[in-house]
Formats: structure tokens, C-alpha cells, sequence
């Protein structure tokens, strides 16, 4: 394993396959009475989300649950709202990191709504980063928790189709379950209408990497009964060409595989991305996807700060 957690697309096939096989071991430990390991009894794990959204609590609540019940200490940076405190008065990512190392921080989860603030993050701590998303750029343990929902449900991921629908544009989710997904062997098609897909595609997002590795389709009816994974994307306002044509409804369910199932990382805008019928249904995995993003997360920890031999 790497220091930090900074990009789906730095993940090796070898890292991601760890960190789920170790997802997959620690989940067994939400069927116990208590729900703890003492592994990172001593350590400290700060979790820093600013500039983010107020609806935005899915990623932070799951990071503090993962490294409670790895018995790590947690200090939450976050003042809520629409920037932490810090941000608020200005203090530059600079110094929040200086303060961070005299906290002694051996892990930094953080949120942060400009692209690349992880990656600057990490050139300053001495303990490990990880990013929990930043701005619309990558989303990484979003994309380990989908990975693992995917095997859990299907079995596998290599060879399977996978088809990314909604918002790509302004997804980091998108971005993030492309590389890995490929790097574990799916096939992966963007799915939204032809303004969002140019511009995704064509690089024009901030961070973005020219060139996805996956096809791309403004066509979901024609994507849907190929698929073996719908994963659904939040809807952003106003999102260019985005209309009922991107909706996942019955009829449309109807048409997926036997096999199939619905991906949505949250938050879930019922009747706006898919229908609650949809969200509902057996084929949703929605829920697993959250329970499975704590055991990811848990395990990212445990292989960042108490469980691999091989740090460089
Ligand atoms: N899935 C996800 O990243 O949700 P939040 O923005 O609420 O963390």
C-alpha cells in the first residue's frame, strides 16, 4: 500500500483486491455484539471536510464510524455548513496542515471543494492522507464502497458491464468508479445527455485527466439491458440536457437483466434520478453500498496505519 489514498486511478489492481479482501474480513464484525477492534487504540485520526455542501454528511458519518470501531481516536475539523471554521476565517490549507501535524494527526480524511487540495494535503503531513473527496475531481472510497457492493452482490467485477448514468460532468463519484472498476476488470459506459458527456469527456472538468477510460452513450435505453450494474448519480441543478430521459423507472428496470442491480451513492433524489419504486426494489443495493462504504473505509485505515509491513 501507499502512504495516502489520494485517486481511484493510482489504486493497483494488487491494492484495491487487499483492501476489499480486508473490507470483506472486517464487515464480519457487524454481526458482533461489539462492534470494535483495539487495532488503532492510540491513534489519531482527524477528519477535515470543508467547503462542502450541508446535505453532505454520508462520507464524513461513515469515516468516523470506520475509525471508532478501529478504536482510533477521532477529531472532527468539521464546523458544518458551507465551510469549516477554518476556511471561514481564511486560514490557508497551509497552515490548517501545520496545525494538523502538531495535533498529531496520524491520518487526515479529508473533504475539500477544490480539486487537488488532498494531493497538496499529503505533500505536507507526515502521517497518511486520504481523500474523501475534493470538489468534482475523485471520489476514491465512494468508489471502493460501490466496488465492494458490486462483488458482494454479483460475486465479481471482472467482465462485468457497468454502466455510470446521470450527472458525470460534475461527479467525482463518475470519475473515481471509472478507474477503479476498470483497473478491476469492468466495462464501463458514461451514460448522460451529449452536453454533460462532451464535457466530461473532452477533460473541461476542474483536475480532470484527459481521457476516461471507459465508452461513452447518450442512449440509456439502449445501455440498460447490457448492463450488469446501473449505477445511478446524483442529480445537480440545473444540469444541462438532463431531463426524464435519464430517469430510471420501472419500465426501465424492467428492461435491465434478471441479475442486474442499482447503484446510487446518495444523496438520493427520489423521482429525480430514479423513482422510489426503483430505490426500493431488490435490485437497489443502496443501502449495502452504505454499510459496505464503512467496511472500506475501515479497511483503508487499518492497511494505511496498523496493517501493512510494506509502507514506502
Ligand atoms: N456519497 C457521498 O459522497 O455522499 P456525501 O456527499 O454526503 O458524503
Amino acid at each position: 500500500m501507499r502512504r495516502h489514498l489520494l485517486s481511484a486511478a493510482e489504486v493497483s489492481r494488487d491494492d484495491a483486491l487487499l483492501i476489499l479482501d480486508t473490507a470483506r474480513e472486517l464487515s464480519q464484525l457487524a454481526d458482533r455484539p461489539i462492534r470494535k477492534l483495539p487495532t488503532l487504540r492510540g491513534r489519531t485520526v482527524v477528519s477535515l471536510f470543508c467547503e462542502v455542501s450541508p446535505d453532505s454528511a454520508r462520507t464524513r458519518i461513515s469515516f468516523e464510524a470506520a475509525a471508532k470501531r478501529l478504536s482510533a481516536d477521532v477529531i472532527s475539523y468539521s464546523a458544518g455548513g458551507t465551510g469549516g471554521a477554518r476556511e471561514e476565517r481564511r486560514e490557508s490549507l497551509r497552515d490548517t496542515a501545520l496545525t494538523l501535524e502538531a495535533l498529531g494527526a496520524d491520518a487526515v480524511v479529508v473533504r475539500h471543494g477544490a480539486a487537488g487540495a488532498p494531493h497538496r494535503l499529503a505533500g505536507w503531513m507526515t502521517g497518511s492522507v486520504v481523500n474523501a473527496g475534493d470538489g468534482e475531481h475523485e471520489h476514491p472510497t465512494q468508489a471502493l464502497a460501490d466496488a465492494c457492493t458490486i462483488r458482494h452482490r454479483l460475486g465479481r467485477v471482472d467482465g462485468l458491464r457497468v454502466a455510470i448514468v446521470g450527472d458525470v460532468l460534475h461527479s467525482p463519484v463518475a470519475r473515481s468508479g471509472a478507474w477503479l472498476l476498470r483497473t478491476l476488470g469492468a466495462e464501463v459506459t458514461l451514460v448522460a445527455p451529449p452536453p454533460l458527456l462532451a464535457g466530461a469527456v473532452a477533460g473541461a472538468v476542474p483536475g480532470a485527466v484527459p481521457g476516461w477510460p471507459c465508452e461513452v452513450s447518450d442512449d440509456l435505453d439502449a445501455a440498460l439491458p447490457k448492463a450488469d450494474v446501473v449505477m445511478m448519480l446524483p442529480r445537480r441543478e440545473p444540469a444541462p440536457g438532463h431531463s426524464r430521459g435519464y430517469v430510471l423507472d420501472a419500465g426501465r428496470l424492467a428492461a435491465l437483466q434478471e441479475h442486474a442491480i442499482v447503484l446510487h451513492p446518495g444523496p438520493v433524489n427520489r423521482g429525480t434520478e430514479l423513482t422510489a419504486g426503483v430505490a426500493d426494489s431488490p435490485r437497489s443495493a443502496i443501502a449495502e453500498q452504505v454499510s459496505n462504504g464503512v467496511s472500506v473505509r475501515m479497511a483503508v485505515l487499518y492497511l494505511l496505519l496498523g496493517g501493512s509491513e510494506e509502507r514506502p
